[in-house]
């Protein structure tokens, strides 16, 4: 049988760099599904946290990513994720969370039992797949692979803002600090490290808008005929 192409455009780099909201508005603007796979990273970081489950319990915490009860509820623009029924999102967003989740991410067993589960998200009319490894690992067959960049200091102010509009009590030089050390995790790690894929178009978006970034990768989707 002669299955029809799903079309699968990935988004990767490190955090704060605008992938999150540039994934978001490109889902939209294409009427695609959206992956956000760092959310399950952070989900699992939260089910080792809350059943207190040691990070070096490698067997359990693949067992966890297996059976994770994992749901997504999509309201226009926000994607609220859920656990067994329950809505964790502001929990998951937390720079603890996040730095555990780099912390569980880091173990291959655990990158095994989540690969499945990331590619049951490509389905039609396409999918647009934000994380550190969408494009090298998950779908190397991507239509266009996109790899988003920005200096640490504008990354750890963005970050800064961001927390502080949601009512956080944040310093950048710490800011600074966790996101130098998440990069070095992320990138130096054995297996999926953090790096453009070979057919990555990189875009610095440390002096561009989101705007700006938008509408350059709308002009490539447009060039490389995707939609
Ligand atoms: O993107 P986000 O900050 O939500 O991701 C949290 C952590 O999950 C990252 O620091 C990274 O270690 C891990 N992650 C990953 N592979 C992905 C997405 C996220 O290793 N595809």
């Amino acid at each position: 049988m002669n299955r029809k192409h799903v079309p699968v455009i990935t988004v990767d780099g490190p955090s704060g760099t605008g992938k999150g909201t540039l994934c978001g508005w490109l889902a939209k603007r294409l009427g695609w599904h959206l992956l956000d796979s760092g959310s399950l990273y952070r989900v699992l970081a939260y089910v080792a946290a809350t059943r207190q489950i040691p990070i070096d319990e490698i067997d359990a915490l693949a067992d966890a990513a297996h059976t994770l009860d994992l749901s997504f509820r999509k309201d226009d623009e926000l994607v609220s994720v859920l656990l067994s029924g329950k809505d964790i999102s502001s929990e998951i967003r937390s720079e603890e969370c996040g730095n555990l989740a780099s912390k569980v991410a880091s173990i291959p067993e655990v990158r095994t039992a989540l690969l499945e589960r990331q590619k049951a998200f490509r389905k039609l009319p396409g999918l647009v797949a934000d994380g550190r490894d969408m494009g090298t690992v998950v779908f190397p067959d991507a239509d266009l692979k996109i790899y988003l960049t920005a200096s640490p200091e504008v990354r750890a102010e963005r970050r800064y803002k961001q927390l502080k509009d949601k009512g956080n009590d944040v310093n950048v030089a710490h800011l600074l600090r966790e996101i130098a050390e998440r990069d070095l995790r992320d990138s130096q790690r054995q297996v999926a490290p953090l790096k453009p894929a070979e057919d990555a178009i990189v875009i610095d978006t440390s002096d561009m808008d989101i705007d700006e970034v938008e509408a350059e990768v709308m002009a490539l989707v447009k060039e490389k005929d995707i939609v």
